[in-house]
C-alpha cells in the first residue's frame, strides 16, 4: 500500500527573516532559480530536476492563530501538512506550546519541531502539556542548515510511514472484522445444527419411548384382558350359584335340622358367613371392574387398537384415561380438578396427545412442595381449534429458566428423577399437529401450560404422521 509522498511543511514563526532562512534551506528552487532552470532547459535541453528528492512545500504563518487556520484549510482541502516548525515565543499571540496544543487538537498526526533560543516555560512543563513526545523534536537556535533539512527529511518520511502503517492497520482490522463475522456466522450455523440434532435425537428417543410404552401397554392389556374376561363372566355365574345355595340353606334352617347339624352351623359360623359372603362378593366385583377399567385406560392411552394415523378423537376420554394411568404419580401430591368445556372430536394422534397430557400432569405434580397442591385441567374450543390447559399451584418457573424448558435434556430435577425430555417431546408432538404450546408461570404461584390444536389436520400433515417437525 503506497501513498503519494507528503512534503508539505508549515512554519509558524513571528520573525519574517526566519521564514526567508527556511525557504532558502528547504525550498531552494525559488522563483529566480526556477526561471534560470527554465532558460537552461530551453537552451540546452536539460530536464528541470535539480534534486533526486521531491521538493518541500513550505507554508508560512506568523502567529499561532494563523498557523491553526492554515492547518485547518489544508485539512479541508485534503492536503494535510506532514510537519510543522513552531517558534517558542511569538508575541502577542499564542506561544509555541499553546500553538502546538491547538495544532494537535486539529490534526494529531502532525510531526512537530519546536524552535527555541531560550525557553520561557521550563521544559518539564512543556512536556507535561505536550505529552505526545513521539511527534515532538526540539531545535535550538541558532540552528545549522543541515539540521533543519535533516529534520524535515526525517519527519516528513516518518509522517509518510506512520500514515502507511495506519492504512495497513485499517485494512488488517477490516480483514479481522470480516474473518470474525464469518466465524460468527459459522458458529451460528453450527449452533443451529447442534440444536436441530438435539431435537432430532429427542424425537427419536420419543418415537422409541412411545413405541415401547405402546407395546408394553398393548401386551399387558391383552394378557390381562382375557383372564379378566372369564373371571368376570364366571363371577356372574358364581353369584347366581351362591344365591341358590343361600336359598337352600334358608330352607334347611326353616326345616328345623337335628341338634348335631345345628352345632355344626354354629361351629362353621354360618350366620356370619351369610352376611360376609355377599360383602366379599361385592368387593371382589368392584376390584375386577377396576382392573377392567385400568386395562381399558391402558388401551386408550396407548391406542394400541388404532394405527398411527390422524383420527378424530375425544380429548376428554384421552385425558381421563391418562389421569388414571398416572394416578399413582399424583395421588400423594395434588388433587385433580377437571373443568371441562364443550369439545368436538379433534383430528389427532390420540396416543401422542395423551403423552403430552401425561408429561404436563406429571410435571405439575412434581412442582408441588411439601403441601398438597391442586392441578386444574381445563378444556375448551373455538370454531376451528380445541385447547386444554394444565394449571398447577406449584413452585413456578423462574424467568431465567423459562426460555430453556422446551430444550431437549434440560431438567432441574435430580439425576434419576427427570431426563429433561418431557416438554421437548411434547413440543415436537404439538408441532406435528400444527398446534401451539404456551406457558405462563410465576414463581411461588404456579404454572399453566396451554396446548392448542386445530380441529382438523391438513392433508399434508396427515400424510406424514411420523415426521416430527423440529
Ligand atoms: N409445571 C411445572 N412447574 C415448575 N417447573 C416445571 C413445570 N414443568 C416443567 N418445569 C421445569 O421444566 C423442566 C423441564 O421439564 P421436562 O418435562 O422437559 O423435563 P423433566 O420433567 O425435568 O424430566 P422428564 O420429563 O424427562 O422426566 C423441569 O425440570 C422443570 O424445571
Ligand atoms: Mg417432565
Amino acid at each position: 500500500m503506497t501513498t503519494a509522498p507528503n512534503r508539505r511543511i508549515l512554519l509558524v514563526d513571528d520573525m519574517p527573516t526566519i521564514h526567508d532562512d527556511f525557504r532558502k534551506i528547504l525550498a531552494p528552487q525559488s522563483a529566480a532559480k526556477s526561471a534560470l532552470d527554465a532558460t537552461r532547459a530551453a537552451l540546452f535541453g536539460d530536464e528541470i530536476v535539480t534534486s533526486d528528492e521531491a521538493p518541500f512545500e513550505l507554508d508560512s504563518a506568523y502567529q499561532g492563530q494563523e498557523g491553526l487556520a492554515k492547518l485547518q484549510a489544508s485539512l479541508d482541502q485534503g492536503r494535510p501538512y506532514a510537519m510543522a516548525f513552531v517558534d517558542m515565543r511569538m508575541p502577542p499571540g499564542w506561544d509555541g506550546v499553546e500553538t502546538i496544543e491547538r495544532l494537535w487538537q486539529t490534526d494529531p498526526r502532525l510531526q512537530v519541531v519546536i524552535c527555541t533560543a531560550y525557553s520561557d516555560t521550563p521544559w518539564e512543563e512543556v512536556f507535561q502539556r505536550l505529552d505526545a513526545r513521539d511527534r515532538l523534536l526540539i531545535l535550538k537556535k541558532p540552528f545549522d542548515n543541515i539540521e533543519v533539512r535533516q529534520l524535515a527529511q526525517a519527519l516528513t518520511a516518518k509522517w509518510q510511514m506512520t500514515q502507511a502503517l495506519a492504512l495497513q492497520i485499517d485494512s488488517l482490522e477490516a480483514a479481522v472484522e470480516e474473518r470474525t463475522r464469518k466465524l460468527t456466522q459459522a458458529n451460528e450455523a453450527l449452533q443451529t445444527e447442534i440444536s436441530e440434532r438435539k431435537h432430532l435425537q429427542a424425537q427419536l428417543v420419543q418415537q422409541g419411548n412411545l413405541a415401547s410404552i405402546g407395546q408394553l401397554a398393548a401386551g399387558v392389556a391383552h394378557e390381562i384382558n382375557n383372564p379378566i374376561g372369564f373371571i368376570f363372566s364366571n363371577f356372574g355365574t358364581l353369584e347366581h350359584y351362591l344365591d341358590h345355595l343361600f336359598r337352600l340353606l334358608a330352607a334347611h334352617e326353616r326345616a328345623e335340622p337335628a341338634a348335631s347339624l345345628r352345632s355344626l352351623y354354629e361351629e362353621l359360623q354360618i350366620d356370619y358367613l351369610k352376611e360376609d359372603v355377599p360383602m366379599l362378593m361385592r368387593e371382589s366385583k368392584d376390584g375386577i371392574l377396576r382392573v377392567r377399567q385400568i386395562v381399558q385406560d391402558l388401551k386408550d392411552f396407548s391406542r394400541v387398537d388404532s394405527a398411527q394415523q390422524f383420527q378424530p378423537a375425544q380429548l376428554h376420554q384421552g385425558i381421563d384415561s391418562t389421569l388414571n394411568v398416572v394416578a399413582n404419580e399424583i395421588r400423594y401430591q395434588a388433587d385433580v380438578v377437571k373443568e371441562y368445556g364443550q369439545l368436538p372430536p379433534v383430528e389427532c394422534l390420540a396416543s401422542q396427545i395423551n403423552q403430552v397430557v401425561m408429561n404436563l400432569v406429571v410435571n405439575a405434580a412434581h412442582a408441588m412442595g411439601s403441601n398438597r397442591g391442586r392441578i386444574v385441567i381445563r378444556t375448551g374450543a373455538t370454531a376451528d381449534e380445541a385447547w386444554f390447559e394444565v394449571a398447577d399451584n406449584g413452585s413456578g418457573i423462574p424467568p431465567e429458566v423459562l426460555p430453556q424448558i422446551f430444550d431437549p435434556f434440560f431438567t432441574t430435577k435430580p439425576v434419576g428423577k427427570g431426563t429433561g425430555l418431557g416438554l421437548s417431546l411434547s413440543y415436537g408432538i404439538v408441532q406435528k399437529h400444527r398446534g401451539r404450546i404456551s406457558v405462563d408461570s410465576e414463581v411461588g404461584r404456579g404454572t399453566t401450560f396451554r396446548v392448542t390444536l386445530p380441529l382438523r389436520q391438513t392433508a399434508e400433515a396427515a400424510e406424514t404422521p411420523d415426521l416430527v417437525a423440529a
